[in-house]
């Protein structure tokens, strides 16, 4: 793929309106959030989850990509059809999640480094092959004050990785989603986040531009700044607004063509909120829309059970919930929309 061709890929992904579906929960990940509904994690029944959210009916009016994981992007839905070619048939772009999860940091206590750079460049043509347009690496990144965390050692680390998978993938024709992840799982509140956000973006983006990555062919997928969620004082929907805006900002290249962010362990609704109060003092230099998982998933998991019966019903939730999320991307959501009947 030419730079013009993933200019052109980039920009599809947020697309106004639109935004990206994490799918790609490693069998481990789904495992668990299976177990949490007693919903049994062999790969028909992962097969059929997936196959029930990306046939909801009207999707790809909200959904502009889907990441998939190893297993999915080899799977079909219970007509044949491989799940990449049914993406692409109704205007979804298929993406993959490259990394292979993150492992402690060596010589460090606790950090963790993200791995599966070796070998990428085969498994990115493979990728290729398979249909996939766009891939996924996602960095951790651990606030835990009493430690000290996160180092300078790991937020380096980290970031370095994030480049050399950016480069390969752009040379393999993929649009890297660069995703640093702040976790907001600490208890601390939300000047330390952004203090942390800001020192990871700024070396993401110094390690991006050393590795020769061109910012007009990657998404950035951030956490929102936000208080800890342990912390003591929680910060307000408009102040997380604020200050992400603020980060980004001061942070990221106009060239980035979207920011699509991760919904972290917020609630649907919360998640959707704040990118809707971010987009309402648009428009800014990048798309703002969403990346999210759980915020996508969670309500429709609950209602699919595990059982066929339920697929109607977890698909009508599925759209229901992209539709709000798509609403937010244009700043046009407003709360009473979640309890409103589905169309
Ligand atoms: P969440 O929105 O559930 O955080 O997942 C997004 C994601 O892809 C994390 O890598």
């Amino acid at each position: 793929m030419s730079a013009t061709e993933l200019a052109e890929v980039a920009k599809a992904m947020v697309a106004p309106g639109r935004g990206v579906l994490a799918a790609d929960e490693s069998n481990a990940t789904i495992t668990k959030r299976f177990a949490a509904l007693d919903i049994e994690s062999s790969e028909e029944n992962r097969r059929a989850y997936r196959d029930t959210l990306l046939s909801s009916p009207g999707i790809e009016d909200y959904i502009s990509g889907v990441i998939l994981y190893d297993e999915t992007i080899r799977q079909s839905s219970a007509d044949g059809t491989p799940f990449p070619k049914m993406l692409q048939a109704k205007g979804i772009l298929p993406g993959i999640k490259v990394d292979t999860g993150s492992k402690p940091l060596a010589l460090d206590n606790d950090e963790q480094v993200t791995e599966g750079l070796d070998g990428l460049r085969e498994r990115i043509t493979d990728y290729v092959a398979l249909g996939a347009k766009f891939a996924k690496w996602r960095a951790v990144i651990i606030i835990d004050e009493a430690k000290g965390f996160p180092s300078d050692y790991a937020i380096r680390c980290n970031a370095h990785a994030l480049a050399r998978y950016g480069a390969l993938c752009q040379e393999g024709g993929l649009v890297p989603i660069i995703e640093p992840e702040v976790l907001m799982d600490g208890t601390n509140d939300i000047d330390t986040c952004f203090d942390v956000s800001l020192k990871t973006h700024q070396r993401v983006f110094l390690e991006l531009a050393a590795q020769r990555v061109d910012f007009t062919g990657m998404i950035l997928k951030p956490n929102m700044v936000i208080s800890g969620k342990g912390g003591r004082t929680q910060a307000g929907a408009q102040e997380v607004a604020d200050r992400t805006l603020e980060l980004l900002y001061r942070t990221v290249p106009a060239a980035v063509p979207g920011i699509a962010f991760l919904s972290g362990g917020q609630s649907a609704a919360v998640a959707t909120e704040h990118l809707d109060l971010m987009n309402k003092q648009g428009p800014h230099p990048w798309q703002l829309t969403f990346s999210y998982g759980r915020a996508l998933q969670d309500d429709a998991l609950k209602a699919w059970k595990g059982a066929p019966a339920n697929v109607a019903e977890a698909q009508k939730v599925a759209s229901h919930r992209a539709k709000l999320t798509s609403a937010a991307a244009t700043g046009s959501y407003s709360r009473d929309m979640e309890c409103r009947m589905w169309h």
